[in-house]
């Protein structure tokens, strides 16, 4: 099949890559010249594992292509939009600007026929309104919301192995049109019964923001029961083990620590609060809102516990910080609870080192007064404390022995609780962590 990818971010670069991987002709269209050079040229603008081999794979097989011209999306049949919607500035509802810009340029290369198949995380509503747009401008062409589940880190087997497709169709006889166009799209993951689920613009939509309500939830609850194990002296690790065992509960996502960032979890719980309160059901969602509040509180203690095991000041103190993005194999920090915590102690005059295995580039561009290490030795060189706030797996495969040379003080804070804490502790550091008690 003919595709375009309207929006070759994280989402639409990873989307055009994998549909070329499955047998289509793809175009991926950005406005950004600079992304779709290196695209071009099989360079990832972000770090994925697996993208860039994909990538080159793709663009090998001659099906690939980026481009800045809507023209070149004349040819294809089914068009994916992907382009962010982030958080608009000083509010919580979602800033539409760049769905609707795109859309707007799609127009001029749509044909009867065609399908729009929308993929960005959008208020529900959204589709509804632009198909009507779609439809007026070019009477035959379709759109459909077909919402992505793809976690950062893992978004190449996400997108090649969904664990479920999930297709908003436009109402009468189009529904089968636009439903046949995606079994087309998707026939090989089909193929392999993978769960559908077809439905209406609405549903589809409210499926994706649901799905991340709902794991959000799960890690601020888990984070609440941490804040209460501190007043109390229970572990919060053992409590998630043993309340994980009950398969109606699940052990997946109860992982307390720092909590939730990143470009998605955050902005789509606002926005969905917004969004439910332009529809006068505000009351709906007033959870979502602690959820959040527990979420921050976390960062907030992370400094607190830092201030409290260096001896009650922060003041000329050194303190190393492990990660910067805001989860493990990304170099993505958009809201990373990592790089929060670090310029929180930078403000209360602490002295920090941040190293990351992957972000620092962005980190240091985004936050340029932060100083930054190559290695966690360099990091923690003299350190009078080491924060782990982003688990990658180098951190967690320190050998504390080895580590320990390098610091003033033998003291560690397990923001994500990741560490072996007997392991640390036999090798003579004290080791603190969140929802755990003090050793
Ligand atoms: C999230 C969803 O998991 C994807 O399904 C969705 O497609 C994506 O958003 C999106 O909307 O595009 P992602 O932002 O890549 O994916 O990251 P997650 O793996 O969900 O992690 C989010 C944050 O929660 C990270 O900061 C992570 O450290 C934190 N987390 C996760 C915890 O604090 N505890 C846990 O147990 C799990």
């Amino acid at each position: 099949m003919r595709i375009s990818v309207i929006g070759c971010g994280y989402l639409g670069a990873v989307h055009a890559a994998s549909m070329a991987e499955l047998g289509h002709e793809v175009v991926g269209i950005d406005v950004d010249r600079s992304k779709v050079e290196l695209l071009q040229r099989a360079q990832a603008p972000f770090y994925e594992p697996g993208f860039e081999a994909l990538l080159s794979a793709s663009l090998a097989s001659g099906r690939l292509r980026f481009s800045t011209d809507i023209a070149d999306a004349r040819d294809a049949v089914v068009h994916f939009l992907c382009v962010g919607t982030p958080q608009k500035r000083g509010e919580y509802a979602a800033d539409l600007r760049y769905v609707e810009a795109a859309v707007e340029s799609l127009l001029q290369a749509l044909k009867p026929g065609d399908l729009v198949a929308g993929k960005s995380t959008v208020p529900v509503g959204t589709a509804a309104r632009l198909a009507e747009v779609v439809a007026g401008k070019v009477p035959g062409a379709m759109l459909a919301w077909n919402p992505e589940f793809l976690r950062e880190g893992f978004a190449v087997q996400d997108t090649l192995h969904p664990d479920r497709l999930v297709y908003g169709l436009p109402a009468g006889s189009d529904a089968a049109v636009a439903r046949a166009l995606l079994d087309e799209v998707y026939a090989s993951i089909v193929a392999a019964g993978t769960p559908q689920v077809v439905t209406d613009h609405a549903t589809a939509e409210m499926v994706k923001t649901a799905a991340n309500s709902f794991l959000a939830t799960k890690i601020s609850f888990i984070n609440a029961m941490a804040e209460l194990c501190e007043a109390t002296g229970a572990d919060v690790i053992q409590l998630a083990d043993a309340i994980g065992h009950d398969d109606r509960i699940g052990r997946k996502f109860l992982n307390a620590g720092l909590g939730f960032g990143g470009g998605c979890l955050p902005k789509d719980i606002r926005a969905f609060m917004a969004r439910a309160g332009e529809l006068g059901a505000d009351q709906a969602l007033t959870f979502l809102r602690e959820v959040d509040n527990i979420n921050m509180r976390r960062r907030i203690r992370m400094v607190e516990l830092a201030r409290e095991v260096c001896d009650g000041s922060l003041l000329g103190k050194r303190v190393a910080v492990l990660g910067a993005s805001f989860k493990p194999d990304s170099d993505d920090i958009r809201d990373s609870p990592a790089l929060n915590v670090a310029a929180q102690l930078e403000l209360q005059g602490a002295i920090v080192r941040v190293t990351d295995p992957a972000a620092i580039p962005n980190a240091r561009r985004e936050w340029p007064h932060l100083d930054f290490a190559d290695t966690a030795e360099e990091a923690a060189r003299d350190a009078d404390a080491v924060l782990l706030l982003t688990e990658w797996r180098t951190y967690r495969e320190l050998d504390p022995t080895a580590f320990g040379a390098v610091v003033t003080q033998k003291r560690v804070l397990d923001g994500r609780n990741a560490l072996d804490r007997d392991t640390w502790e036999a090798a003579g550091w004290s080791y603190r962590a969140l929802g755990r008690r003090a050793g």
